[in-house]
């Protein structure tokens, strides 16, 4: 292993400048203006799978962005490890607020700064690379991997899980190793157990059929954002619970033993709340900040959009308006029940002068995998020796939407080695990674390969 090791820390630098190269190909996943951009960062990702000596690699076609496949499948009777990652990115806007060019990555400060320099291009990367080592310096591997980099895990992933249904000879394995989320903070080592599912909905609310002068017309005609304003603000009770029925039916509640956990984690409010530059913070009663976070689901308006939103004023009752609503689920709460209920919920509290339309945009489930399998184990071990300090394992508050169907259809653990800070201001301006986050990430690939195939 020495050897793998080495080969990786000579070789970082070379890495990085790899990964600008990765992450100056603008694949927002969400905007139809990006298509080709996609089709070029799969054709890239390909690529660089071939360079680390996967066979059969395959860029599939899908309804939305391409997948991008490669295996190399040469120790019969060792393990199978399938990597995960997204090579699609959020959207930049506000750009202003950029230091630097979202899609010119720099290095300084210890840090690689672009759009998806954590989320996912850096984190999955360290993969790619690490498995390329064994084959520079070994001409193996020690087991058999299996690479699946899809484009779309930041718009709910749809069409991979569809695939997923359709190919899981293809994607047959004994785990699948995951780095898209965060350590627990700088220098803990840290595996992941849970994620929360999502469900995004938008709520359209429209009045008069066009937009009118509210001197003449106001107080006569509803006005559709605040008739939307006293929507969105009954959602939630004073107690901070979500007030759509049967909400809350399905949660699993945590246990004695798990509440101790995140107990013992010993997250302080005040540093955190700091941290995010809120003078306190707030949420559910009666769950502490790690439990609502993590175990608990929450409703948050994600955006508005209408009436008049230019500089200055304008006197104006505008027709419609648009509000962006997700809501985080915990395991086993259903989406899709969860959506019929929220849709007949928000209509029921609109009054009869406005017109309310309910969408679903995208919705994936929650999932906790359980910690006691060899998988979770040799990941543990891999980031404790990379990092050098005890694991700690947490829970999450993001989604990664297809985790829960490989753990439920392909039937293998799934291990979350994290490797972002929620420091790294994923989806917002200046998205960066830290330089030894990125090291010792490789490190991590390289010794849990080694681990589980001796497992
Ligand atoms: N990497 C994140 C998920 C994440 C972030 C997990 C931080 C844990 C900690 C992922 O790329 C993401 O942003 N997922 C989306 C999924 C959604 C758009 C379906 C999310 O959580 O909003
Ligand atoms: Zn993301």
């Amino acid at each position: 292993m020495e050897i793998v090791l080495n080969y990786l820390k000579d070789n970082l630098e070379n890495y990085l400048e790899e990964l600008k190269e990765y992450l100056k190909i603008p694949s927002v996943s969400a905007l139809p203006a990006h298509k080709d951009d996609m089709l070029r960062c799969a054709e890239f990702a390909s690529k660089k799978l071939k360079d680390a000596g996967m066979n059969e690699v395959k860029i599939f076609p899908t309804e939305g962005h391409p997948i991008v496949y490669g295996e190399w499948l040469e120790k019969p009777g060792k393990p199978t490890v399938l990597i995960y990652g997204h090579y699609d990115v959020q959207p930049v806007d506000p750009l202003n607020l950029w230091k630097n060019p979202p899609f010119d990555p720099v290095i300084s400060d210890g840090k690689i700064w672009a759009r998806g320099a954590n989320d996912n291009k850096g984190q999955h990367f360290v993969h790619v690379k690490a498995v390329e080592a064994f084959f520079k310096t070994l001409n193996e591997l020690p087991l058999n991997v299996k690479f699946i980099l899809e484009g779309e895990e930041e718009v709910g992933s749809e069409s991979l899980v569809k695939f997923l249904k359709q190919q899981k000879e293809l994607l047959k394995c004994d785990t699948v190793l995951i780095s898209d989320t965060s350590m627990y903070a700088k220098g803990v080592p840290t595996i992941t157990y849970g994620l929360r599912g999502l469900l995004y909905m938008e709520v359209e609310v429209v009045g008069p059929d066009k937009d009118l002068h509210s001197g003449s017309f106001g107080g006569a005609v509803a006005n559709p954002i605040n008739e939307l304003a006293k929507i969105i603000s009954k959602l939630h009770d004073q107690n901070g619970r979500v007030t759509v029925p049967n909400f809350y039916k399905n949660v699993l509640k945590l246990s004695k033993k798990e509440r101790e956990n995140f107990k013992a984690l010993k997250l302080s409010d005040k540093q955190y709340a700091k941290e995010v530059g809120v003078k306190e913070l707030q949420g559910e009663k009666g769950f502490s900040t790690l439990e609502r976070l993590w175990a608990r689901p929450t409703l948050d308006c994600n955006g508005i959009i209408g009436g008049f939103t230019d500089e200055g004023a304008k006197t104006v009752l505008p027709s419609k308006v648009t509000a962006k609503i997700s809501m985080r689920l915990i395991p086993d709460q259903d989406p899709v029940k969860i959506a019929k209920e929220f849709s007949r919920y928000v209509k029921s509290l609109a009054p009869k002068s406005v017109k309310v339309d309910v969408r679903t945009l995208h919705y994936g489930y929650g999932v906790v995998v359980p910690i006691e399998s060899k998988a979770i184990a040799a990941g543990a071990t891999a980031v404790s020796k990379a990092f050098g300090k005890k694991t700690f394992f947490t829970r999450e508050g993001g989604s990664i939407p297809v985790v829960v169907d490989f753990v439920n259809q392909l039937k293998a653990p799934a291990v979350l080695m994290g490797l972002g800070l929620d420091s790294d201001d994923i989806h917002s301006p200046n998205e960066h990674f830290l330089v030894e986050n990125f090291e010792k990430g490789l490190y991590a690939s390289a010794l849990f390969i080694d681990e589980f195939s001796r497992s």
